[in-house]
């Protein structure tokens, strides 16, 4: 298949919107070094909060035996995130397990870069790992600081990419804008990022979990950033790289690079969502914007077969109907039940 073909590949199990499985986003920790505002902000998640204990969290081997059945339903694309991944230790044991098994052909991670030595990307890359996603909401120090409210100093994420593009590993950066905290940080990241290989994405702040406060006005719409950014530099439509992909791809027109707007508030994605969530704890979710997800811990330490794992999996995408983001004004307005925070399902 081309790489411009996107139409999805033959499908092996189909939700309730004809919406194939193909991406596994796999939370490895619910604990955090950050505690950014959007996220988890201090004052709910202080010390005190009760986090998955070590004996809670699923082994790598459950994770590796999980990878290996989802890979047989047409998972293919892996996503470690968390919390901040890199707090797992040795987490490339893992990346190299997950490299290994048959018909996984992508293995990505999300982190805010914080531990991401120069040591640890060569043995990330070595391990297996195809790609990395840094969170990088500002470049003034301040505001970093302030973002992720715990004083991290901004020149340390900045030397974490470099580690990483040393390595040979294509980054990406998330920059989550959220009105009036750092709105005003867009074109100096437009411009840091222009003629660098690195792909910067603007992300709509969105309301995931129960706790960041989110107000509809502390949105800043994509078309309003790629306005801003189209006045100073012309922005040029890409096509989609491939069927599902989340942002809508740029291209400056003065040949400095690409960008990318996420856009799941104004203009949501759903109707493409490909991507099923396990959380530390081995609970599996079928949206970001869940309520509740299917053990799949108690099936794996209560002795379940493959075939009885694999129908459950089945079973679980099979009856799925979610398409929060579409639905969003309706939810809320109805009032739809807890959902799962963002540091504990991953990004
Ligand atoms: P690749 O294409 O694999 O590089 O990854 P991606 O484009 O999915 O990007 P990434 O995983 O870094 O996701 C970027 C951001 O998009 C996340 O942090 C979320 O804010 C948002 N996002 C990703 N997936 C979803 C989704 O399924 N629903 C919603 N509403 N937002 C999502
Ligand atoms: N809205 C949008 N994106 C978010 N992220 C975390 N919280 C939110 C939110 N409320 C993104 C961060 C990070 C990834 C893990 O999730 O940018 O890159
Ligand atoms: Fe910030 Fe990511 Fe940690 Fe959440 S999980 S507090 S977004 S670094
Ligand atoms: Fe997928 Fe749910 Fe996000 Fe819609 S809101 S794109 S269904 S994860």
């Amino acid at each position: 298949m081309s790489k411009h073909d996107l139409r999805p590949k033959a499908p092996q199990v189909l939700d309730m919107l004809q919406r194939p499985l193909r991406d596994l986003r796999i939370s490895l920790t619910d604990h955090c070094n950050f505690r950014c505002v959007y996220c988890m902000p201090k004052a709910v998640f202080g010390t005190r909060y009760h986090f998955v204990d070590h004996a809670g969290l699923l082994s790598f081997a459950e994770i590796e035996r999980l990878v290996r059945l989802f890979a047989q339903l047409g998972v293919g694309k892996l996503r470690l995130t968390g919390g901040e991944p890199l707090l797992r230790p040795h987490i490339e044991d893992l990346i190299e397990q997950l490299a290994a098994v048959p018909g996984i052909e992508d293995i990505a991670l999300t982190t805010n870069g914080s531990l991401l030595t120069a040591a640890k990307a060569k043995t990330l890359k070595n391990a297996g790992l195809r790609r990395i996603t840094v969170s990088l909401d500002s470049l003034r120090d301040e505001t970093y600081r302030a973002m992720n409210d715990v004083g991290f100093p901004v020149a340390k994420v900045l030397a974490a990419i470099e580690h990483a593009a040393a390595e040979g590993l294509p980054v990406k950066l998330n920059m989550v804008v959220r009105r009036g905290l750092n709105d005003d940080d867009i074109l100096a990241m437009a411009e840091h990022f222009r003629h660098t290989p690195h792909v910067l994405r603007f992300i709509e702040y969105m309301d995931v979990g129960n706790m960041n406060g989110w107000q509809p006005e502390d949105v800043v719409p994509s078309r309003e950033i790629i306005a801003r950014i189209g006045e100073r530099w012309p922005l040029d439509p890409l096509e989609p790289s491939r069927y599902g992909e989340v942002a809508s791809r740029y291209a400056y027109r003065d040949g400095a690079g690409e960008v990318g707007f996420i856009s799941s508030v104004s203009q949501p994605f759903c109707r493409t969502c490909t991507r099923a969530r396990l959380s530390p704890e081995g609970a599996l979710y079928t949206c970001l914007f869940g309520t509740t997800g299917k053990d799949l811990r108690a099936l794996l330490r209560g002795g379940a077969g493959d075939d009885e794992i694999l129908a459950t999996l089945q079973k679980v995408w099979g009856t799925r109907e979610d398409r929060y983001s579409e639905l969003r004004g309706l939810l809320r307005a109805r009032g739809s039940g807890e959902k799962v925070e963002m540091f504990h399902i991953g990004g």
